[in-house]
């Protein structure tokens, strides 16, 4: 079992296998980066399925893969069978914003995965491609069915912006309930790559856009998870909100993150981070497990924002997944 320096059990893995992605979502990545990581400096599939054999034998036992778009790495199928392969009751998710998932969704299932999550920010043409930069809503929308049809099971991510995409907060809603999937409205997070003219909505001014069609009842958090969840009491359907502005789920923070080039990550909001990139690179897998260890034992109490409110995080989301 992983513990970390607070008592806190981390059982939860994030693994962002590419920074780069066809979309530039507003809130995200706007514009190309200066650079990208080099090829050259990404881990193999084969390289980070060494450190992820580490941690699972150690503990981790749900492992989500993200990006950047994690589709756009080759043979990400195979990457994942090895995973699932090793551990297959391992809880297995990818995040995705959708957009390759027509092709691949039947390759990913059978590959052992269980879970996506997706993206969807509008149900406007428009208005999706003026959030991703691009004409996006059609194959969004094709492959989140097609997920559906393959059987994995699936959550959908918006993130409600003031002027933007505030006004289809219930439509998202209702389009997920429809599909009998669950939504979770995620608050805006500050970040010096995003397009700084925008602004979020408040955990409660979108319950409050909810309230205006529904009752709706706080049922809870489920352990270990941001997103707490609420009920709507006249038909029984469940979403969740995630309000990282607050910071009351990081006493029971039980995640890690590894980036594509092989940094440790002990949480989204601190920049300390390790590399375990030579460790597996010369196969030196008790080096990794004390990179681990080290990482754990200094992952910090609670994320930045109760400090540094205004400016937000100075990390790219894309690299570490979010
Ligand atoms: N604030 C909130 N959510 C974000 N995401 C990405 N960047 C941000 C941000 N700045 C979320 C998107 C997507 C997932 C990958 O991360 O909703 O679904
Ligand atoms: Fe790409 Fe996801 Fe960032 Fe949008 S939020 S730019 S889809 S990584």
């Amino acid at each position: 079992m992983l513990i970390d320096g607070h008592g806190r059990k981390v059982n939860y893995l994030r693994v962002s296998v590419t920074e780069r992605c066809n979309f530039r979502c507003q809130y995200c990545m706007p514009e190309k980066p200066f650079t990208w990581v080099p090829k050259e400096n990404l881990l193999s599939f084969d390289e980070l399925f060494k450190f992820i054999k580490v941690a699972i034998d150690q503990g981790i036992d749900k492992i989500r893969i993200t990006g950047g778009e994690p589709l756009l790495r080759e043979d990400l199928d195979k990457f994942i069978k090895l995973i699932s392969d090793y551990k297959p009751d391992i809880d297995l998710a990818l995040t995705t914003n959708g957009f390759l998932l027509p092709q691949v969704a039947q390759k990913l299932k059978d590959a052992g995965l269980k879970r996506l999550n997706i993206s969807l920010d509008s149900l406007k043409p428009a208005v999706a491609a003026q959030i991703a930069q691009k004409n996006v809503l059609g194959s969004v929308l094709e492959g989140i069915e097609k997920a559906l049809e393959v059987g994995l099971k699936v959550k959908i991510n918006m993130v409600p912006l003031k002027g933007i995409n505030d006004g289809e907060i219930l439509d998202i809603l209702e389009f997920s309930r429809e599909r009998g999937v669950q939504v979770r409205f995620i608050e805006y997070m500050e970040n010096t790559h995003a397009n700084s003219t925008i602004r979020g909505l408040f955990g409660k001014e979108i319950l409050e856009i909810i309230k205006q069609r529904y009752t709706i009842k706080k049922i809870g958090r489920a352990p270990n998870s941001p997103s707490f969840s609420y009920q709507i009491l006249e038909n029984g359907y469940v979403f969740g909100l995630i309000d990282p502005h607050k910071h009351d789920f990081c006493e029971d923070c039980n995640r890690i993150r590894l980036t594509a080039e092989g940094y440790l990550i002990p949480c989204l909001y601190f920049d300390e981070a390790k590399s375990i990139a030579e460790a597996v690179r010369e196969g030196d897998i008790d080096r990794a497990s004390e990179i681990l260890k080290d990482v754990l034992a200094n992952k910090p109490k609670e994320n930045r924002w109760s400090e540094d409110e205004s400016e937000g995080s100075s990390r790219a989301f894309f690299e570490t997944g979010g």
